[in-house]
């Protein structure tokens, strides 16, 4: 192989490991659940797990490339968010985002798409989503604040 390839992937290769020692994004943890929501049914709290809980709870299914910067910034910083503003295993606590749950549901907002194109498995069928719009609604929380 000639320089002209060799040098240019030597340098990839080395820029990718510099950027796993650099310390941005955060820890990957899973805080110990303190309260969840009452949920109506299993069938409501089925479907957050699947499509909200790797955010929006302590209990993240951290995919393998979590720990690959800088993908892991990302995934890192969204459960950082996502957690802060509503997090369905700290339910003795205030939830701010909580209000925007059904909202953010109806409008196509969550799960985000990107994170449905890298798992497919949260994403919804048409049924699958309308029984979650109809679970939340059923379950105390005040979900539907905005009164789509
Ligand atoms: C891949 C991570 C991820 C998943 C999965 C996810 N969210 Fe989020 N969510 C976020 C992030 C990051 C924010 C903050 C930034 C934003 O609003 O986009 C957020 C914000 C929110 C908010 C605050 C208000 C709003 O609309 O911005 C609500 C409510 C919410 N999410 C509900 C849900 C529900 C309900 C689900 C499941 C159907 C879900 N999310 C799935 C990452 C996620």
């Amino acid at each position: 192989m000639s320089r002209t390839v060799v040098l240019p992937v030597v340098a990839l290769v080395l820029f990718i490991a510099v950027l796993q020692v650099l310390p941005f994004g955060g820890e990957r943890t899973n805080p110990p659940v303190t309260a969840e929501p009452q949920w109506d049914s299993l069938r409501t709290h089925e479907l957050a797990v699947q499509a909200c809980f790797a955010c929006h709870s302590n209990q993240t299914d951290w995919p393998w490339y979590s720990d690959i910067a800088p993908f892991s910034w990302k995934v890192r910083g969204d459960v950082d968010a996502g957690r802060a503003l509503l997090n369905f295993s700290a339910w003795d606590r205030p939830q701010p985002g909580a209000g925007a749950a059904v909202g953010s549901i109806v409008e196509g907002h969550m799960p985000s798409n990107a994170y449905v194109l890298l798992n497919p498995a949260a994403g919804f069928e048409p049924a699958e989503q309308k029984d979650l719009i109809r679970g939340l609604r059923a379950t105390p929380g005040e979900f539907d604040a905005a009164g789509d």
